[in-house]
C-alpha cells in the first residue's frame, strides 16, 4: 500500500511497497482511510522532541470506511463510515468508565513509537491507505455518509481536544477566555470557547494569517505574543502552542485564582511557571492528553445538529493532498510556511 514512513527526525519518505495491515486480534477493524490529518503532534518526533523509530507510519487522525472486522467486533461492520479517534480505548476499563478514555488501560496511540518494540505500544499510523484499529468497538465512531470529510477529520482529534481544553479551563458564560497558539487546535479552541459561551474570546499567535482566521472564527481580540501588554488577564487561558515561551505568555495572562489549561503535548521536564508563582497567584493547572473518544459522545451530536458550526475548510488550508506530497508538506507545515495551517491527505 501507499503511505508515509518516518525515517528519522526531519525525514519522512513516501513509499508504495508497505504491507497492508490485516486483522490480528478478534477486536480489530481495518479502515480504508479516505482522509488523514497532519497535526502539530506529528511535529514532535519530526523535530526530534519525541522518539520514533524508522519504519513507523505517522498519522493519528483518520476518517474512512470499515473494510474488515474481527469476529468479536459488534458495533461496526464492513461499509460503515467512521472516525478513528487518535487513541484506541476499550470503553469498559475503570479509566474508560470514568470518561478518561485517553488513559484506557489497553489504549494505544497511532503513529508513534516503534511497532516492533513490545515496550513501545504504538500502532502504525493513518497516513497510509489502510489502518488497523484494535479495540474497534470502544474506539470507532460511526458517522453519516454526508458529513463533510473536513469536519469529520477535525473531529478525530483537534476539535474534541480543543473542546476538552476549553472545558478544563472552565469558562463561565460571559467570562473572558484567552487561547495562546492558533494552530488547528487553538483555532478549534476559539470555536469551542464561543460555543461554550466564553466572552470575549482572545487569540494570541505570532503568525498574522492565523490571527486573522481566529478573528473570522469569532475571536474579538487577537495579538502577537510580543504585544500582550494590551491584553487584560483572564480567568481561563488555554495554551495550545507547545513551546516554553508560549506557555510563559499563557501563564502571565491568567488572573489570580484562574485556570491555565495546557493542552499542548509536553516534551520537557518542567513547566514554564514555578510552583511559587502557582502558589502566589492561586493558579489551577490542568494538562494531559484529551479523551477525544469520550468527548465525541457529547460533541458529535452538537456538530450534526448544527449547534456547533465548524468551518473546517478554513482551518484545513491544504485539503485532499496526495500522500506523495507528504514529505514536502511535513517540511512546509513545520516551517509554518505559505499560509499552511493544516493538511488533510486523501489516501483513497
Ligand atoms: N493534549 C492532546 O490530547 C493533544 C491533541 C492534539 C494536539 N495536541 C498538541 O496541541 C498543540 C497544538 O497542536 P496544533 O496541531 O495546533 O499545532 P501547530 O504547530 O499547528 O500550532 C501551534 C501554534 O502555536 C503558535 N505559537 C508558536 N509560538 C508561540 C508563542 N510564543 N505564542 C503564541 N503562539 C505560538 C504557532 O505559530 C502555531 O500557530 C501541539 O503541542 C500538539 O501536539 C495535544
Ligand atoms: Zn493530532
Ligand atoms: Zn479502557
Amino acid at each position: 500500500m501507499h503511505g508515509l514512513v518516518f525515517e528519522r527526525a526531519g525525514s519522512i519518505s513516501y513509499r508504495t511497497d508497505l504491507p497492508e495491515p490485516r486483522i490480528e486480534e478478534p477486536g480489530d477493524a481495518i479502515v480504508a482511510v479516505s482522509h488523514s490529518g497532519l497535526c502539530g503532534s506529528d511535529l514532535h518526533p519530526y523535530a526530534g522532541r519525541e522518539p520514533a523509530r524508522a519504519g513507523v507510519i505517522p498519522g493519528h487522525e483518520a476518517v474512512g470506511a470499515v473494510i474488515a472486522v474481527g469476529p468479536r467486533v459488534s458495533t461496526v461492520t464492513v461499509g460503515n463510515r467512521v472516525i478513528v479517534p487518535f487513541a484506541t480505548s476499550c470503553g469498559v476499563c475503570p479509566p474508560c468508565h470514568r470518561g478518561l478514555t485517553a488513559r484506557c488501560e489497553r489504549g494505544r496511540l497511532f503513529g508513534w513509537g516503534d511497532p516492533d518494540d513490545p515496550g513501545s505500544p504504538a500502532l502504525q499510523g493513518a497516513q497510509a491507505q489502510f489502518v488497523r484499529v484494535p479495540l474497534a468497538d470502544g474506539t470507532l465512531v460511526r458517522i453519516p455518509d454526508d458529513l463533510d470529510p473536513d469536519v469529520a477529520l477535525l473531529l478525530s482529534d483537534n476539535l474534541p481536544t480543543a473542546w476538552e481544553a476549553v472545558q478544563r479551563a472552565g469558562p463561565v458564560p460571559d467570562e473572558p477566555l484567552i487561547v495562546v497558539g492558533l494552530g488547528s487546535v487553538g483555532l478549534c479552541a476559539i470555536i469551542a470557547a464561543r460555543s461554550l459561551g466564553a466572552s470575549p474570546v482572545i487569540g494570541i499567535d505570532p503568525v498574522a494569517e492565523r490571527r486573522a482566521l481566529a478573528t473570522r472564527l469569532g475571536a474579538s481580540v487577537v495579538a502577537d505574543p510580543g504585544e500582550t501588554d494590551r491584553i487584560d488577564i483572564a480567568p481561563a487561558v488555554v495554551e495550545a502552542a507547545g513551546t516554553a515561551p508560549a506557555q510563559r505568555t499563557a501563564a502571565d495572562l491568567v488572573r489570580p485564582g484562574g485556570t491555565l489549561s495546557i493542552i499542548s503535548v509536553q516534551t520537557t521536564t518542567s513547566f514554564a511557571l514555578s510552583p511559587i508563582e502557582a502558589y502566589d497567584r492561586n493558579l489551577t493547572l490542568r494538562a494531559g492528553r484529551a479523551s477525544a473518544r469520550r468527548t465525541l459522545d457529547d460533541l458529535l451530536p452538537r456538530v450534526l445538529s448544527g449547534a456547533v458550526s465548524v468551518p473546517a475548510a478554513q482551518i484545513i488550508t491544504h485539503r485532499n493532498a496526495p500522500l506523495s506530497e507528504g514529505p514536502a508538506l511535513f517540511e512546509r507545515f513545520a516551517a509554518r510556511a505559505d499560509g499552511l495551517i493544516k493538511v488533510s491527505f486523501a489516501p483513497h
